[in-house]
């Protein structure tokens, strides 16, 4: 399970070849411009030093050290074509390494990937696993399964405004347009659980639009798989079964679509396995019930200007209601 010291959000320590090469150009370009500092702030002590101490002597000589001295002009012209000469060799080879970069994380083109189409809201993330079959894809939010060692593309963009995908430790960020699709290639090579964020100011609530990438054996990506396919869970006590009539007699299903029940609207996050995700709120609260409680009566004061209205929902209505959601595995 999620905790804070399991969870990777990282640049520099890459678990997939995409982020691995960015890192790669990241420490090329730490270590390029470090040495360039260090040469500069070493050049620039040197002609401090020397100034003072030609001052004093010029002091001295009544100030005719410096004119007409051409031996002492040519070095300078040198030294200044050294310089700018070695400025454009690193530029180019940052420039090439750049370039490379980019064009080696752009795809990673195997026909045996997974397809997930990724589209953010304000301020969550809507994720859909693909199947030529309509009833084998699968609808969840905020949280995105993945299996290792295979390369999975990501379909990505928006129905607001602009958002950016995120995840550190598995590649570069990459926009989330209105009415268009970019396609991102990502892959795991070890399993984790890996978080990221929106990148690109979306309004309001930017800073709680987080989501988290689980990288795990096929085996345990199957599994995953096969139970979101699954319809929700049939409430089996009278305490559950009631919570149900209250979601779907309520303004919840207004907005939320709960598989296997007539809930099945859009505009929220679906909510058909919403037990077996670690966070609500996108990645704003751990998924407990105190803190789902606290959500479903008033998530504006947990995350203002979201789109859930205040629930007028109490008492022994919204103790059922939890007691139903919290069957959602
Ligand atoms: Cu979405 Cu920032």
């Amino acid at each position: 399970m999620m905790t804070a010291s399991s969870v990777l959000q990282s640049a520099l320590d890459p678990a997939g070849p995409q982020a691995a090469r960015i890192s790669h150009l990241w420490w090329l370009m730490f270590w390029a411009t470090t040495a360039v500092f260090i040469v500069v702030m070493a050049f620039l002590g040197w002609a401090i030093v020397r100034g003072v101490r030609l001052r004093s002597r010029e002091h001295e000589e009544s100030g005719t050290l410096l004119k007409g001295n051409t031996t002492r002009e040519r070095a300078l012209m040198r030294g200044v074509a050294v310089a700018v000469g070695a400025t454009i060799a690193i530029l180019f080879v940052l420039l090439v390494a750049s370039v490379s970069t980019g064009r080696a994380v752009g795809s990673l083109g195997a026909s045996s990937a997974v397809s997930i189409v990724v589209t953010g809201h304000q301020w969550w993330w809507q994720v859909e696993y693909e199947d030529q079959i309509p009833s084998q894809r699968v609808k969840t939010a905020n949280e995105i399964h993945i299996p290792i060692g295979r390369p999975v593309v990501l379909k990505v963009t928006s129905t607001d405004v602009i958002h950016s995908f995120w995840v550190p430790n598995l590649h570069g960020k990459r926009d989330l347009i209105p009415g268009y699709t970019t396609a991102i290639w990502i892959q795991a090579d070890r399993p984790g659980v890996y978080r990221g964020q929106c990148a690109e100011f979306c309004g309001y609530q930017h800073a709680h639009m987080a989501f988290y990438v689980t990288a795990e054996t096929d085996d345990e990506f199957q599994r995953w798989l096969a139970a979101e396919r699954q319809p929700s869970a049939t409430p089996t006590g009278d305490l559950e079964r009631h919570g149900r009539d209250v979601f779907l007699a309520s303004t919840c299903a207004q907005c939320h679509a709960i598989r296997g029940t007539i809930a099945g609207a859009t505009l929220g996050p679906e909510l058909t396995h919403v037990a077996s995700r670690g966070t609500i709120g996108a990645g704003t609260l751990p998924n407990s019930r105190g803190h789902l409680a606290g959500w479903v009566v008033d998530s504006q004061s947990i995350k203002p200007g979201n789109r859930m209205p205040p629930n007028g929902i109490g008492g022994d209505d919204l103790q059922a209601l939890l007691a139903y959601l919290e069957t959602l595995k």
